[in-house]
């Protein structure tokens, strides 16, 4: 039986000829493609201002630096992430500090946050996981209430929507990833967003070594001299990442809309199981951006764990992934941030029980058929 895999992508036909525009173009560095697909973008999340990089790592990195969070500097964030958002905070040599989960949507709980603030908190940031949006409202209210910038990883839910609003207009500035499993993908790359005019100029100096002008703006308008107006990083995004992101937009809000169907079907077919797993919740206010589909599994009815469901998936042709186990169950964030799970029981119980199941918008709806039966079928067979 033909394998059904967590992720899949299949390029537009419109990627394939902005591709080839940039490769007979005579430049492949930062140039116009980047440009036109920054303007797409923030008009797409109705955002004045987007500075695209080459990851949404370095975009965090950028809009934190941009707001000062350096050496002696906390940083508010959720252990249930990717890494990469502990590992911008460290890069800039500033200490996270982590806050437990809500254990419905697995985003940052805001009456964590607020037992974390110090004088040294610099910014807080909270991950929308797999696309639902943090609470923002609560979240902001906390961060005006401190003077403490709120800078939200956005990786997961560029098609998330909170109060109507994308997520860089209830924060300080978002940053979003096309990374190739993303639901917009350039293959690598990001971008920050935000309102705040002042603030972007800053993060895209940072992001070209603090150069006044890019090569292309200087060859274009004939200006071959620039100032260096601070130290910074090699981050801008590359024509050739933009062209595939370009091509990839066209067809964004069709594919946003395929997602919302096939996470319907999900409910649907999942909803007679409640015994032994929940599905994912959408919260009031908030337009889920559909970027993963994660269930929770009720391990106490179940006689296997949540590495053996998998597994047994994996047998039936499915494949399955986590999202995620949290940062302090990786060696290096316990050992050097002294981490422990029982301050995260949220967290750490959330750990042991998600299972992402294939989502991607060319996924049929009997393959989401055949992965519900597949979910059925070993619940009810190891069930306790
Ligand atoms: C929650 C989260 N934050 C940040 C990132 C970093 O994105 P990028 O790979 O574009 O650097 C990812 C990537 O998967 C992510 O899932």
């Amino acid at each position: 039986m033909k394998k059904i895999p967590l992720f899949d992508l299949k390029l537009s036909v419109a990627s394939k000829r902005e591709v080839t525009s940039v490769l007979n173009s005579g430049w492949l560095s930062t140039g116009p493609k980047v440009v036109s697909f920054e303007k797409k973008v923030c008009s797409l999340m109705k955002v004045p201002y987007g500075v695209a990089v080459n990851s949404a790592t370095i975009g965090l990195q950028l809009a934190m630096q941009a707001i000062g969070v350096g050496p002696g500097r906390e940083v508010i964030t959720t252990p249930f992430t990717f890494v990469a958002t502990v590992n911008a905070i460290m890069a800039l040599g500033a200490q996270p500090v982590f806050a437990d989960i809500d254990p419905n949507t697995l985003n940052i709980d805001p009456d964590e946050i607020d037992r974390k603030f110090t004088a040294r908190t610099g910014a807080v940031v909270p991950v929308d996981l797999a696309g639902h949006p943090a609470d923002y409202n609560r979240i902001m209210k906390l961060c005006n209430r401190a003077t403490v910038p709120l800078i939200a990883d956005s990786a997961h839910s560029i098609g998330a929507a909170y109060g109507k609003k994308s997520i860089p207009l209830v924060a300080d500035a978002a940053v979003v990833s096309f990374y190739s499993t993303k639901n917009l993908t350039c293959g690598e790359g990001g971008m920050v967003l935000s309102r705040h005019q002042p603030f972007m100029e800053m993060v895209r100096l940072l992001s070209r070594h603090g150069l006044t002008s890019t090569a292309h703006e200087r060859r274009k308008n004939a200006v071959p001299l620039y100032d260096v107006v601070r130290p910074g990083h090699k981050a801008a995004m590359s024509e050739l990442h933009a062209a595939v992101g370009l091509g990839q937009l066209a067809d964004f809000k069709k594919q946003q809309k395929q997602r919302e169907k096939l996470a319907k079907r999900y409910h649907d077919n999942l909803a007679g199981l409640t015994d032994y797993l929940e599905s994912p919740v959408t919260y009031k206010n908030c337009r889920h951006g559909w970027h993963l589909f994660i269930i929770r599994l009720h391990l106490s009815s179940l006689k296997i764990d949540r590495d053996r469901f998998i597994d047994l998936m994996a047998r039936r042709g499915i494949e399955c992934g986590v999202h995620y186990r949290p940062v302090f169950e990786y060696s290096f964030y316990r050992n050097y941030l002294s981490l422990s799970p029982q301050f995260f029981p949220n967290a750490a119980y959330a750990g042991k029980r998600v299972v992402s199941l294939p989502f991607y918008p060319t996924l049929k709806l009997t393959e989401v058929d055949r992965v519900c039966e597949g979910v059925e079928s070993v619940v009810i067979r190891h069930r306790r």
